[in-house]
Parts: C-alpha cells; structure tokens; sequence
C-alpha cells in the first residue's frame, strides 16, 4: 500500500511508539505530585516544552501542551477574544481550517466583526490587498503557515509584521498545523504571537498539540479545573503523549525533513509535468519559498477528484480529495474557491501529501497509476 494523506495524518516513529511505551511503563506517575519519581517525569515534560519553544523560535514564550490542534486553535482564538472588553474587529484568511473558522463563529457571536483577507490565484494571501483592511479597530490577524490542501506557504512575515506596523496592538496567531518542521518557523522574525501545532502531524502520536505563546499575550483558560498548564489548561497531562511528541520534534529535527520531502516531491511533480490535462493547483509546486515539501494539489481535467481517489485506492494508493480531515463529509473546498477555481475544478482534484516513510520508488508508481487512470476514467466522462 502507498499512503499519501499524510496531511490527514503520519505514521508514528517507531521511537516515540518506544518512547511512549517506556513512559507508560516506568514513567508513569502524574507529573503535578510532589514525590521524586514524578518529578523527574516532570522534567522530561519541561525539556519538551523547551525544545518545542527552540523549534518555532520562541525562548522565553509560554508551551501550553493540549489536545492537539484543534484545541490549540481554539484557545489561541477564544482564549484571546475572552479578553477583549470591547467589540473589534477579526482578520481572518477565508482558506483556514474549519477549527479556525467555526471558531471565529463563536467569536462573532460575542459581538466582535470577522472580516476575510484577500487570496490570490496561487493560495496565497495579497499582502498589499490585506494590509489595507487593517486599522485602529483590528484585534487579532489569523493566518496559517501552510495550506492543508494546496500546501501554499502563506507570507507570515509581510504579513503580520505589516499589520503591527499599522496598529502595534494588533495581536498575530498562526495555525501551523501542517507546516511545523516541514517550513521553517521563526516566531519572533515573522511577529508570530501565538502559533498552534499538532504531533500527529510529524509522526508523532494523535491527540496532543501545543500552542506557543508570547510570554506577554494574556489568555482566558478554555478548560478549567486543576489549574495545570499555569492555569491555561487544567487536566492531568498526557506524559506519554507529550514525551512521543518530543520524540518526533527531535526526530524531524534531526532528519532534514523539507530537503528529503522536497526530494520526493520534485519526483512526483517531473513524473506529472507536462501529462495531458493534468494541471497542480497553487504556488509552483517546487518553489520551496512558496509551496510546502509534502504536499500537491492535482487536477484532472474531466476527472472528478472522488472518482480518481477511489480508482487510486483499488491499485492500494491512498490520497484525499480537499482536507477531509474531519469527518466523512465532502464539501466544497474553500482554499480553492478562494483562489478562484470553479466547482468544476476544485472537484477534479486531489491531494497527495507526503511523510517521511515515502520512498522515491513510490512516487513514481502513484504518478504512474495516476496517468493511466486519468486516461481511462475520461473516457466514461460525461458529454
Ligand atoms: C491546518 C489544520 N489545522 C488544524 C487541524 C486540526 O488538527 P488536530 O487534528 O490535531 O486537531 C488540521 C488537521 O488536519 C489542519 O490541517
């Protein structure tokens, strides 16, 4: 079998399965008693937190460990909005995941203004048309590093640093989901306030994610309780979960991850050049300043996506139409139709996305299938 979802999610390393295993074993004590044992377990979870503040560049910040990246989202935005004494005004990129626009849902409700950045025909956001909307009543910007369906690499640092030379007050969040250590992240050189991530993501284990905060930023706890998390997020931390996510930061750290998922990429995009009626949706799919490593959005003309993804899955080769990381549930994709595809496009594609249990042998036969069933199945198309 050939998986290529790996956006939907990875497979784990074999050491944080090891590692998560050996916490459970012999570490597993709650790491908030007071006795030497669960100390020491408390130490491996600060040195987690450590490394993962090191990797997005932000010493000094806070690491709140959470539930993954849905709920770092949730308490960057809510958390956030819980502060505000008076109504203003949201700035949000229309391409974001649904844990950012259901969010800002609530948000509205509260009595605050969501207003959507413009998109440009690559995916990614028009700085100098996005600048514009910002003013004295702007709170929060909300931008993600990558695209989850087109991989497109959003252009943070213009971006955030441009609103806070507008208004100094306006306050940044990242949802760097699907791009944590596969694009550099700087938070203090892209003005990032707040930047939420998920292990599952890094072939870590699924249920845990963080949000790393600047140690100013002041939020309203989303769970309350125990008051862990220096009181962001009460609850018994998830040790196992929390060391198998440190396993795979060091992992991917150590691995020239974008080089070597570049490298298979590139193998994928050669063997798709210039095929007829295949086109790839977004940035130019290997300008590393602009698309991803590790994903490719595909588009068949005259193949609806779900129908090349299903042809693709009888020859054991998984990919996704869209995001689909929700549920079953198929909907028009909004990054695409915010970059102007019509449903007839945004319909005839799909997602590869690629980890770092790919091998380059594998990229050639998923392209391999990809052109011959592109053939066949326009035959059946429908005059
Ligand atoms: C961009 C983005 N944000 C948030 C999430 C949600 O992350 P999690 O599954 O860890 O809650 C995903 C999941 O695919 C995603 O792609």
């Amino acid at each position: 079998m050939i998986y290529l979802d790996n956006s939907a999610t990875t497979r784990p390393f074999e050491s944080v399965i090891e590692e998560m295993n050996r916490c459970m074993r012999e570490s597993y004590y709650n790491v908030s008693a007071a006795y030497a044992p669960a100390m020491l377990a408390e130490k491996e979870i600060t040195r987690v937190r450590n490394r993962f503040l090191r990797s997005v560049g932000l010493t000094g910040g806070r690491a709140v460990m959470t539930g993954g990246g849905s709920e770092s989202d949730n308490l960057a935005i809510m958390g956030f909005a819980e502060t505000l004494h008076a109504p203003g005004t949201f700035l949000v990129s229309p391409m974001e995941h649904p844990a950012v626009l259901e969010t800002l849902n609530r948000v509205q409700r509260l009595g605050h203004t969501i207003r959507f950045l413009p998109v440009g025909p690559d995916g990614r956001v028009n700085v100098q048309e996005a600048l514009n909307l910002v003013d004295q009543e702007t709170v929060m910007i909300l931008c993600m590093h990558v695209n989850n369906e087109t991989g497109a690499i959003q252009p943070l640092r213009e971006l955030f640093r441009g609103a806070k030379a507008i208004n100094s007050r306006v306050v940044t969040l990242s949802d760097g989901v699907q791009g944590y250590l596969r694009v550099p992240m700087n938070m203090q050189d892209t003005g990032t306030d707040m930047y939420a991530v998920s292990a599952h993501k890094i072939h870590g284990p699924k249920g845990v994610g963080a949000l790393a905060v600047r140690s100013e930023l002041r939020l309203v706890p989303q769970v309350t309780g125990g008051g862990q998390e220096a009181g962001l997020r009460s609850g018994t931390l998830n040790s196992p979960g929390i060391r198998g996510f440190g396993k795979a930061i060091e992992e991917c750290e150590e691995g020239n991850v974008p080089e070597r998922l570049m490298g298979l990429k590139a193998r994928l995009v050669k063997c798709l050049s210039g095929q007829e009626g295949i086109f790839f949706n977004g940035p130019d799919p290997l300008c590393a300043e602009k698309s991803a490593p590790h994903i490719l959005s595909v588009r068949f003309e005259g193949v609806r996506g779900e129908v090349m993804r299903n042809a693709l899955e009888a020859g054991n080769i998984l990919v996704s139409t869209g995001s689909a990381c929700g549920s079953h549930k198929q909907k028009v994709s909004s990054a695409l139709r915010a970059m102007g595809l019509s449903t007839e496009q945004a319909d005839g594609t799909i997602r590869v996305s690629i980890g770092l249990m790919n091998t380059p042998e594998e990229m050639e036969q998923a392209a391999e299938s990809m052109i011959e069933q592109a053939k066949l199945l326009r035959q059946f198309r429908r005059r």
